[in-house]
């Protein structure tokens, strides 16, 4: 019994198997002391003798064996609370990696900066905007034939007041300059860059969510040479000190004379950038400006191919593939 009982404490493998043993082998009532309790059954006096020191050498080996074993087992616990919880203050987890603005929002932010640093305000409109803003106000009135240039998305919502068809989303940048007529007093000097959107096919060159960024101002005495040398200080200030701009005869119903300017890399060539003029009378008057008072001149360009431009690429596609081993080269 002793043997059994020493073999089979020595396999037992929780504290709670020993807590068991120890109530079975070594308790009240358990199997030595119930041995104990038949020594009386025997004849001789040196045979109680021998058996009860038999008996006591082995509830002192079965004290002993349990006594060992619960520490033993409270030992490999601790060891194995003490690995868990170990903390490695020397473990290398390299650097973070860093999040990166995406390329439009980069040029978007230079674009602001110059400039602010050229006088201008940031300005900003809805996205979704009313016919009147983004057409009307602009100098295209109903069935105007440059309306059909803007390949116009339609939002199905009539508001109160208002006719079927009459909520677009805005085609370009220009409905701000309405909104800044109407909420400011001239002088004005704001850029307002922002999302636009138009009815195409994604292609090389074409998204149907794009960005520009329109610039406005107004004041005493502004004439076409201001919007030169406008686009001009914008030009070096953004390109490089190398870098030339020119402006071209256009056509826009919002501008009168109306030009599209281009700016020429150090090496002599010519990209087309977008389009300016001096704001048309009528377009002062849908903004609550006296044409006879105060004058100005407006531009607007497009923001993503600029973006691209800067670093050779030429797939608008690759900038909105959100590809990280696109986007984390620049
Ligand atoms: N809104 C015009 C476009 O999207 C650009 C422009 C802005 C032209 C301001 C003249 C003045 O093409």
């Amino acid at each position: 019994a002793r043997d059994a009982a020493l073999a089979e404490i020595a396999s037992a493998s929780t504290p709670d198997a020993v807590a068991s043993m120890t109530t079975r082998f070594a308790g009240k009532k358990g199997e030595l002391a119930g041995l104990k309790k038949r020594l009386g059954s025997l004849d001789s006096i040196d045979e109680k003798k021998a058996a009860g020191a038999a008996i006591n050498e082995a509830m002192a080996a079965v004290d002993a064996a349990l006594d060992e074993q619960r520490s033993a087992l409270n030992a490999a616990a601790l060891a194995a609370q003490v690995e868990n919880e170990r903390l490695d203050l020397t473990e290398y987890v390299g650097k973070p990696t860093r999040g990166k603005a995406h390329l439009v929002t980069q040029a978007w932010e230079r674009l602001e900066d110059v400039f602010v640093g050229l006088g201008f305000q940031v300005a900003e409109g809805p996205e979704v905007e009313t016919d009147w803003h983004n057409f009307e106000a602009l100098n295209m009135g109903e069935g105007h034939p440059a309306r059909g240039e803007f390949d116009t998305l339609f939002v199905d919502h009539v508001p109160p007041g208002g006719a079927p068809g009459s909520t677009v989303l805005r085609t370009h940048t220009s409905p701000v300059q309405i909104r800044t007529m109407l909420e400011k007093e001239p002088p004005i000097y704001i850029v307002a860059p922002g999302r636009v959107f138009r009815r195409d096919t994604p292609d090389a060159t074409h998204m149907p969510v794009f960005h520009q960024i329109e610039g406005l101002v107004i004041d005493r005495n502004i004439s076409m040479a201001d919007l030169a040398g406008t686009i001009q200080a914008f030009t070096t200030a953004f390109f490089g000190k190398d870098w030339n701009s020119r402006l071209r005869p256009d056509y826009f119903p919002f501008t009168e004379p109306s030009a599209e300017f281009d700016i020429q890399r150090p090496d002599g060539s010519w990209i087309e950038l977008g389009g300016c003029g001096m704001v048309h009378p009528n377009v002062l008057r849908a903004g609550g400006i006296d044409p006879e008072e105060w004058s100005g001149f407006a531009f607007g360009f497009g923001i993503d191919r600029m973006a691209l431009m800067r670093h050779g690429v030429d797939d608008l596609r690759a900038m909105y593939a959100d590809d990280l081993r696109f986007t984390s080269q620049f």
